[in-house]
């Protein structure tokens, strides 16, 4: 008999990524996501974790790595990482304002299926990001952390944008019609 697959929560007890609503979001992101755990996607996070620490971080790109194991996981940092990370994984450093820097990782690996801004949470930086990365996007794009001081705009911001859902607390979830 097959093995059960293991659920996202499971996944993520053992990566323990820092997602700050992390219950909250992985309920979401198994619902977004469970039909498409097997499918060949481009997944882009950017915000790896640990900050300055090089040797810190990567939770949730080990998370994404086994719930999406056909997937190519790309990993974004503005620091330097040392991390050992799985095979399906691949780190950059740069920041998420460097359009240039965004541009020249899609001429790498294409167009994102899933894009993930987990990084400073700067309302403006949001932005910049969306707007070089939307186009490059085939299917969700999503902005985590509403919630904190540096992001007060950004919902005011997103809500104007078409399709963008705020449906899940601290999340704002944008899919590609
Ligand atoms: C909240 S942590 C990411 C946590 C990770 N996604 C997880 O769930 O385990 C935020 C990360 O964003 C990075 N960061 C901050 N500003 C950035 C920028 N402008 N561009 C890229 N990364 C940035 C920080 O270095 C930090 O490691």
């Amino acid at each position: 008999m097959k093995e059960p697959e293991e659920s996202l929560k499971k996944i993520a007890r053992k990566h323990k990524p820092v997602k700050q609503y992390l219950r909250i979001f992985l309920e979401r992101y198994e619902e977004l996501f469970l039909t498409k755990r097997y499918d060949k996607l481009i997944i882009l996070e950017i915000g790896v974790g640990g900050y300055k620490n090089p040797i810190k971080g990567g939770g949730s790109l080990r998370m994404w790595s086994e719930f999406f194991p056909n997937s190519t996981i790309v990993g974004v940092d503005l620091n330097a990482k040392e991390l050992e990370l799985p095979s399906n994984v691949n780190f950059h450093k740069g920041s998420q304002i460097d359009v240039d820097f965004l541009n020249k990782l899609s001429d790498k690996y294409g167009h994102f299926d899933i894009v993930i801004d987990d990084a400073s949470h700067i309302t403006k930086n949001t932005i910049i990001t969306f707007e070089a990365l939307w186009k490059l996007t085939n299917q969700y794009y999503i902005i985590e952390d509403l919630h904190m001081k540096s992001s007060e705009g950004t919902r005011q911001h997103f809500e104007k944008i078409h399709g963008a859902d705020f449906n899940t607390k601290n999340l704002c979830v944008i899919q590609k019609t």
